[in-house]
């Protein structure tokens, strides 16, 4: 079974990534190749992250790399948490800290106005070193009370469209099915099996 190497220091991402690619990959996160390796976030776009995280893992190995940067944008303010999402509370803030911020800086926006959006842009850096793209969105709102305890980062307090349920209160499988990872992950998977024909 091939490994895909995954520049990210976040397993909750690692897990999701492999349960949508299924059993013919193994998806290892970067800490398996180098449990010190860090990165400087300071790309003002997912994209730029995304590759500044694949090209930091593609100094520990000749394999072709993928890297996941992704984050939550509000409308009503202008896209932020944005690319600042993991430390939108700050240096060091932790996903319950980000959360509660939101809440706080969201508190009496009415909920018509609390439109949403997560973004997963992935960046495959094949084996000649050549970046390619995918992304994937998935709409929603934002409640004012956390519910669920499933998933991770913003999950609780994200209702997608569509649904009653926040992204916490969703099995993996049903998140996984309707997220922004996934509808990357599929136009990754598409790109990988017409690379192969
Ligand atoms: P990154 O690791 O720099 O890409 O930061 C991503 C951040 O965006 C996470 O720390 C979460 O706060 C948020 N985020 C991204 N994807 C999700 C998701 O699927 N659920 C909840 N929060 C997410």
């Amino acid at each position: 079974m091939p490994t895909l190497y995954l520049a990210t220091r976040n397993e909750h991402k690692a897990q999701e990534i492999q349960a949508i690619l299924g059993s013919e990959w193994r998806v290892a996160s970067s800490r398996e190749l180098d449990p010190q390796l860090d990165w400087d976030e300071n790309g003002t776009t997912f994209r730029a992250n995304a590759l500044i995280k694949a090209k930091a893992l593609r100094t520990r190995t000749p394999s072709p790399v993928l890297a996941d940067d992704s984050g939550l944008e509000v409308e009503v303010l202008e896209g932020a948490p944005g690319v600042f999402s993991a430390r939108y509370a700050g240096p060091g803030s932790n996903d319950r800290d980000n959360l509660y911020k939101l809440l706080r800086v969201l508190q009496g926006v009415p909920e018509e106005q609390r439109r949403a959006r997560f973004v997963c842009v992935l960046c495959y850096l094949d084996a000649e070193g050549i970046a390619h793209y995918f992304e994937g969105y998935c709409d929603g709102r934002i409640i004012d009370q956390p519910r669920g305890g499933e998933g991770f980062g913003y999950d609780p307090i994200f209702v997608p469209e569509g649904q009653d349920k926040t992204f916490a209160e969703l099995n993996a499988a049903e998140k996984n099915s309707i997220s922004h990872r996934n509808k990357a992950m599929v136009a990754f998977q598409e790109f990988l099996i017409t690379r192969n024909q």
